[in-house]
Formats: C-alpha cells, structure tokens, sequence
C-alpha cells in the first residue's frame, strides 16, 4: 500500500472486491477506533455495510460524514440516504447516532446546510477515510460532469445519465429522482486522508478507465482523484475490463509488501 500514488486492484469478482474494501475498512477501524470515516450510498456499498457489520466491529467512537443527500426529501424518505444508511448501517452497528452526518437536503437554507457540513467536518478534524463510488457520468458523490475541482459542499442539479442510473430506486421513471442533491464538493472529498474508491459491474467499465487513466477533467469528476496521494481503487473484472495499465497493476499488488495480507482478494 503506497502513500504517495493511486494504487489499482481488479479482483476476480465483485464480492471480493466488496469483502476486499470491508476487509481494509475493518482493519483500520480495529486500528483507529476513533476514525472519522467517510460515507457513500448506493448499490455497490450495499454489501460492504453487509460485511462490515457481520465483522462485529465497534463504531462506538467512530464519527461519519456521508457525501450527499437528495433535495427535497425527508430524512426519513424509503429513498432518502439518511434512510438508507440507518438501514444498512447506523441501526445495526453500536454508532452514536449524534456521531452521524449526512448533508440536511431537508434544510430550508441549503447554503446555509452546506457551509454547517464543511464547518462540522472541519471541527471533527477533517475526514480520514472517505469510501466513494463512481457513477456513470463519472460522479464522485454527486459532483456532476463540469463541477469544479476545487468544489465544497453545496446544491448540485444531477445529470439525466444519474437520475436513470438511480431511477429503480424511485419505481423505474428517471422523473421521480430528485433533480438535486447536496453534496460534498471534489475540493472537500481530495482533503480527506485517504480515499477507496469502489466499483463493480460491466456499465462501470468505460467510466472507470476514463477516471483513472484518462485526463484530469472537471468533467469526470472522479479523475480528480490523480490529484490525490493515498488513493486506492478497487474494482471487480468487469468494472476493470477497461483498463490499459492492468499488467502493471496486477504486479504492483503481487508485489508490495504492504498487500500479502489481502493476496487472495486479487
Ligand atoms: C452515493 C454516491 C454516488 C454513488 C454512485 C454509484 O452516496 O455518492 O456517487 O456512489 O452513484 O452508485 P451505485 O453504487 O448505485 O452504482
């Protein structure tokens, strides 16, 4: 494991890569019981919050700060992320509710609710290991193609490719995903100490080797992350089936020492 680089893992299959990010979420909260630890929704986090909490691991003193929350639903909304990550996680592990944060997408004042998250994050220290998906339109959080690299917390009109993406979450019509979300900016995800980036499945592929391999581009957000020094991305064959370096990266797991405890997942 490099300090100073983007490291790429392709694992054979997604629920090794899922076993494979909760595996160093696990380690590192036995190790920090007191992380600040950053959150991402979605499908493909969906097992890892499985995973995490069969692990029986404490988050008795662990403090969360998820990246985003739609516009204009109520926290306790079926589709709200606040909703979803009581469900997956706050109400099945031994977490101080007071310790959780999701941006207030309920919030009359959103400017108001987006500069109170950046100041929240700042008195808990700033975040130290923030997990991130990737979506289709390249989105890290919701940081739709064209936000700025250097973005905070705030309002964010979501792309058609997003609201079909998550359209089977609000019974199939694209139209009933909220248009917004509050989301953390690309500026504030890169301050985070360290980044795992996670991806499965085949319509990740082209997304996946655009950010990674393409060029630093505010419209794939998720490229900003060469600009981080402690990256890693994690992906299953499928989501990696697109990616050039592959060989280098396969031997660069092989062979850092840092890695032999994780071997099998790769
Ligand atoms: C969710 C989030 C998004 C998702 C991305 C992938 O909090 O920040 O960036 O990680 O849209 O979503 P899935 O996993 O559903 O494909």
């Amino acid at each position: 494991m490099d300090e100073h680089n983007m490291e790429v893992i392709v694992c054979p299959d997604a629920a090794r890569a899922v076993t494979l990010v909760a595996a160093l979420l696990e380690t590192r909260l036995r190790t920090q019981p007191a992380l600040v630890l950053g959150l991402a929704t979605g499908r493909t986090m969906e097992r890892v919050y499985v995973e995490l909490v069969a692990s029986g691991v404490s988050f008795g003193d662990v403090t969360t700060f998820n990246l985003d929350e739609y516009i204009g639903l109520r926290a306790n909304h079926p589709n709200s992320y606040r909703r979803y990550m009581e469900d997956h996680l706050f109400s099945r592990v031994d977490i101080d509710p007071a310790n959780t944060h999701v941006p207030a997408g309920d919030a009359v004042d959103l400017a108001a609710a987006a500069a109170d998250y950046e100041r929240r994050i700042t008195l808990a220290g700033g975040i130290d290991m923030q997990l991130l998906g990737i979506g289709e339109a390249g989105h890290i959080g919701f940081n739709e193609p064209l936000s700025s690299l250097a973005s905070r917390t705030r309002d964010k009109c979501l792309t058609p490719t997003t609201r079909k993406q998550n359209a089977a979450m609000f019974g199939g019509d694209p139209m009933s995903v909220p248009s917004r979300a509050l989301t953390m900016g690309v500026g504030t995800i890169l301050e985070a100490r360290e980044l795992i980036l996670l991806a499965t499945g085949e319509a990740k592929a082209s997304i996946v080797a655009r950010a990674i391999e393409g060029p630093i581009s505010s419209m794939v957000s998720a490229s900003a992350l060469q600009l981080h020094a402690n990256c890693k991305v994690i992906v299953d064959e499928a989501a990696g089936s697109e990616l050039g370096g592959r060989e280098y990266y396969d031997f660069v797991f092989a062979n850092e020492p840092a890695w032999s405890a994780y071997r099998d997942f790769g």
